[in-house]
């Protein structure tokens, strides 16, 4: 007899998905990626985060190896507030959940707010895992264009008015996967549309610290304090493997995060957060990040050059300060999922924009990450890529 499985709602709405499966192709080991969003592995810490793995060992293994509390650990959160509170954003160490990474933040977030048919904002393009986290609560996406400012904040209070969304789902900062970032004048607009139609904001913002140029520009969160949850994450600037992220948000929302992460997996890794809190407490992530924006700031600029040199005068990309990514335009009528076999068998990849595009469209783009390859595999990645465009692109 054959078995027939009955799954929950929820899970018969996940579906795989085309560009999924075609991203298995960029999988081989000799292809010059640009596709995924991985920080690069030389650069690692690992000599730091060794010793303070020792440390942790040697004395305070009886903790760091232990069950502990939901919230994450309290010498963690006050690092973070305080770093936080510097940047201008006034948080408690209370107004912290460490959570496994940022994507489960965005699924507690789900949890916490959305039910089937909620409407939420977003940008578009917006990062896929958001998409994905989002939609497996049946939630209705209603999305906004991005300009080389960020998300069209002009657009967004007609939406809010209309569709009455749960929240406001943002990456204001070197956005994935566009690469631009908000202006301070939309930031404040923002800020004021969430106020006066009292929908939160949910600002995620795994890239500020990774800035190459230009000024830094207030979070949301610090210009909307308790309108705003912010997601942190250790991801791009110490080492995604260890899956150390942050919410920020105002206690009562903190709460109920904490009955929800509780009942997932009781709380985040007790000794990947011990090790992480002694690297931190060296001073090992400033030292790090000088390293990263010294080393990705070249990258950006290889990859940027490379554009400018051998790419067809019809194809258009944006200028990123910031962040790993750049996002790039072919002429409409181009579709940049159909040419990624033929770009694969130069053994470069990218990931084809429409992935980002939570209601369809987006055929003609893609996405750059400049953060993955070396200078010279970028400088040769590129080539490979201008020879297909080329031939493709009248
Ligand atoms: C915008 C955005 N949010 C969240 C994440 C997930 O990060 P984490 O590794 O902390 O789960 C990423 C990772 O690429 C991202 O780009």
């Amino acid at each position: 007899m054959e078995w027939k499985w009955e799954f929950s709602r929820t899970a018969r709405r996940v579906k795989s998905s085309a560009i999924r499966d075609l991203l298995k192709l960029t999988q081989q080991p000799d292809i010059i990626s640009f596709a995924g969003g991985l920080p690069a592995p030389e650069l690692f810490p690992v000599e730091e985060i060794g010793e303070a793995g020792d440390y942790v060992l040697k004395h305070e293994g009886q903790y760091a190896l232990q069950y502990s509390t939901t919230e994450g650990y309290r010498l963690l959160r006050r690092f973070l507030a305080k770093r936080m509170t510097q940047k201008g954003m006034a948080v408690d160490e209370d107004e912290i959940l460490i959570t496994g990474g940022s994507q489960q933040g965005l699924d507690l977030l789900g949890r916490l707010f959305l039910e089937e048919g909620d409407w939420i904002v977003s940008a578009q393009p917006t990062y896929v895992g958001a998409i994905q986290a989002f939609s497996a609560y049946g939630v209705n996406f209603h999305t906004v264009p991005l300009d080389k400012d960020g998300i069209k904040v002009e657009l967004i209070e007609e939406a809010v008015k209309e569709k009455k969304p749960k929240f406001i789902y943002v990456i204001p900062t070197f956005q994935n996967p566009g690469g631009v970032t908000l202006s301070l004048e939309r930031r404040r607009n923002l800020v004021e549309i969430a106020r006066r139609r009292q929908v939160p904001i949910v600002e995620d913002d795994p890239y500020s610290e990774l800035r190459y140029e230009g000024e830094d520009l207030p979070t949301l969160k610090a210009l909307g304090g308790e309108v705003v949850i912010l997601l942190g994450t250790f991801s791009k600037i110490v080492s995604p493997g260890l899956r150390l992220a942050w919410i920020a948000g105002p206690q009562e929302v903190i709460e109920k995060l904490i009955k929800l992460k509780q009942g997932a997996d009781l709380h985040t890794n007790t000794f990947t957060q011990y090790i992480l809190y002694q690297f931190l407490k060296g001073g090992g992530l400033d030292r790090h990040l000088k390293v990263l924006r010294q080393e990705y700031g070249q990258r950006r600029r290889v990859m940027l050059e490379a554009l400018r040199e051998n790419f067809p005068p019809k194809v258009k990309w944006t200028t990123p300060q910031g962040g790993l990514f750049l996002w790039v335009e072919l002429p409409p009528g181009v579709d940049a999922s159909a040419l990624l076999p033929e770009v694969v068998k130069e053994k470069v990849a990218y990931v084809p924009g429409s992935a980002f595009y939570p209601n369809g469209g987006g055929e003609n783009t893609l996405r750059l990450n400049f953060s993955n390859a070396s200078p010279q595999l970028i400088r040769e990645g590129m080539k490979r890529l201008a020879k297909v465009f080329s031939a493709k692109i009248p």
